[in-house]
């Protein structure tokens, strides 16, 4: 499926126009299903959204947050994406532990994504999977020639080629089953990844596949025309 291109003077723009669908989207399913789940995207591209969509007026109580990946690192520690979520959108709004379900990868790969996938399988279809854009390509911690069985749900990453070496990830089946879909790639080092996207080359990204279009939101610098 041809994802939707939105293009962006620079990052400051790709950040409000991200925190402004995150926020209309969970209007709709709170209105909807009385419930908004959204699994938030790690690195550093998404801080500059996530700051400005805490200072929106939301039913925050209505909120459920998942991450899409996670580094083994004890619980704590700032390379986190754990940690970066709380620092600059979690710990900042007015919600109760069980809203906010991060992945146990201080406990390794494997028992990390035994004890994660449950709470995937009974928490699909999410309402909006948030994502980056590694510059091999990778999203998530699915990096490009490594490759999971289908039917875990999660799985444990060894030897990653972005530092810590060990992770736990969201499968493409799992990223794939959600209402919406958006990407935020930021910056010219990933320009390569995203012109081979463009061309219909298979990236680990264009391979999570959502019944809808994903939104994939990009700066010029990225875009590189
Ligand atoms: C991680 C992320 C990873 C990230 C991309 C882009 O754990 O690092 O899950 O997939 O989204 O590598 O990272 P930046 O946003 O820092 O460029």
């Amino acid at each position: 499926m041809t994802p939707h291109w939105n293009i962006f003077a620079d990052p400051r723009e790709v950040a409000e126009a991200a925190a402004e669908i995150i926020g209309e989207m969970a209007r709709h399913a709170i209105e909807r299903r009385g419930l908004f789940s959204l699994v938030l995207a790690g690195g550093s591209t998404p801080a500059a959204a996530y700051r400005l969509l805490r200072e929106q007026e939301q039913d925050w109580t209505r909120w459920e947050f998942f991450f899409g990946d996670e580094r083994c690192l004890p619980p704590f520690h700032p390379e986190r994406n754990s940690f970066k979520a709380r620092e600059t959108l979690l710990d900042h709004l007015p919600l109760e532990s069980h809203q906010v379900h991060e992945i146990p990868a201080e406990l390794g790969p494997e028992q990390g994504a035994e004890k994660y996938e449950p709470l995937v399988r009974n928490s699909r279809p999410f309402d909006l999977v948030l994502l980056g854009l590694g510059e091999d390509g990778h999203t998530a911690s699915l990096f490009p020639g490594q490759e999971h069985p289908a039917e875990r749900l999660v799985v444990p990453v060894y030897e990653a080629p972005k530092p810590p070496p060990e992770r736990v990830s969201l499968n493409y089946g799992a990223l794939s089953s959600c209402r919406g879909l958006l990407f935020l790639v930021t910056g010219e080092s990933k320009r390569h990844a995203l012109s081979e996207w463009r061309q219909g080359r298979e990236i680990p990204a264009s391979r999570v596949r959502p019944p809808i279009p994903p939104e994939v939101l990009v700066d010029e610098a990225a875009w590189g025309e």
